[in-house]
């Protein structure tokens, strides 16, 4: 295979590397990837995360698996337990439907890869053009270079805009309960010398009062025909407060984040997570182990509550979502 690189990936020809996301921002630890039952398992400990990554991941392994060897019924069943590893994130049904009918697994995933990269590139030229010099932004969960073989969907869209020179603010949520935002949106913006700020989910609505933010941009694990979009919990409820108080709102997704058989969000399907993870984090527990405790990992924020959904093809209304506009752009 040809070697590729990423925040979170790297593969030098012979083995796939990924960076261990648990162990952020504290150690950047490198773990092997390569067989497709050790991908399953850091694909579901969020070791590797981010809809499109876990999609490039994926596809990586299983390129890497079938390199080594591997007949056409381990490459099969590697491919659909590969695909079943995370519910909602759709970019990973998409990546191993691609890999499923694969004449060249290797050329696939190294497309899949670059494709990810351009797409990518798409969404930052669209969406920067939304933001306006000395903007305060607000954003949720990690959507950044980790997420994605490029540099992001909504952190790529603000680390665009830092580029052109706009003066801008971001406020990252920590994100409960895995904490995407306080330990790998902090580490990237720091990294990436992006004046920012970190605040608990809690906090969001009084910066929205306030008028420190002047624009929300998350990310999607999946966007249906109508333009619902599930993303990380608690972005619903950043959607409530951003149209109470006026400020745009802004889903950022690539085309392979989009799910046209998904009439409308309720029939996105929604991971539920061990609710141990919301009793508490690491080694430390807050919370009395018995305690029932509910851990849906996504939520679906409905159309009506989007300014505008950013894609790589360009910036479409809630009307023109509403209207099927997905259809077109996307079928
Ligand atoms: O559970 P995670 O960390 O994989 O959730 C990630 C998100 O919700 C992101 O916002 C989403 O994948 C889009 S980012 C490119």
């Amino acid at each position: 295979m040809n070697p590729f690189n990423s925040l979170g990936l790297r593969h030098d020809g012979r083995t796939l590397w990924v960076l261990d996301q648990t162990q952020l921002p504290d150690a950047e630890v490198w773990l092997d990837g390569s067989d497709p039952d050790a991908m399953i398992a850091l694909i579901q400990r969020l070791a590797v995360r981010g809809a499109p990554l876990i999609g490039v991941a994926a596809a990586a392994s299983l390129a890497t698996f079938a390199h080594r060897g591997a007949s056409a019924s381990e490459y099969a069943a590697a491919c659909a337990a590969l695909r079943a590893a995370r519910p909602t994130a759709v970019n990973l049904m998409w990546a191993m439907d691609r890999m499923k009918g694969a004449a060249d697994p290797v050329r696939e995933a190294q497309a899949i890869f670059e494709e990810d990269v351009r797409l990518c590139e798409g969404m930052a030229q669209h969406g920067a053009a939304l933001i306006q010099d000395g903007e305060g932004l607000l954003t949720h969960c990690n959507t950044g270079g980790l997420a994605t073989a490029g540099i992001g969907t909504a952190l790529g869209v603000i680390r665009r805009a830092h580029e052109q020179g706009k003066r801008i603010h971001v406020y990252a949520d920590e994100t409960r309960p895995l904490l995407q935002g306080g330990r790998l949106t902090t580490w990237e913006l720091e990294k990436m010398g992006i004046p920012a700020t970190l605040i608990t989910d809690s906090m969001a609505a009084l910066l929205l009062r306030d008028g420190k933010v002047q624009r929300v941009l998350v990310g999607s694990d999946r966007v249906a025909a109508n333009g619902d979009f599930a993303n990380k919990v608690g972005t619903y409820g950043l959607a409530v407060q951003a149209r109470f108080h006026g400020v745009p709102f802004h889903p950022v997704a690539p085309i392979s984040t989009v799910d046209l058989a998904c009439p409308t969000g309720a029939a996105i399907p929604i991971e539920e997570r061990d609710p141990a993870e919301v009793r508490g984090y690491g080694q430390l527990r807050w919370a009395p182990l018995a305690i029932p405790a509910w851990n849906p990992s996504f939520d679906i924020t409905p159309v009506d509550l989007l300014t505008s959904l950013v894609l790589d093809r360009g910036v479409f209304s809630a009307a023109e979502l509403q209207s099927g506009v997905l259809a077109k752009v996307c079928g």
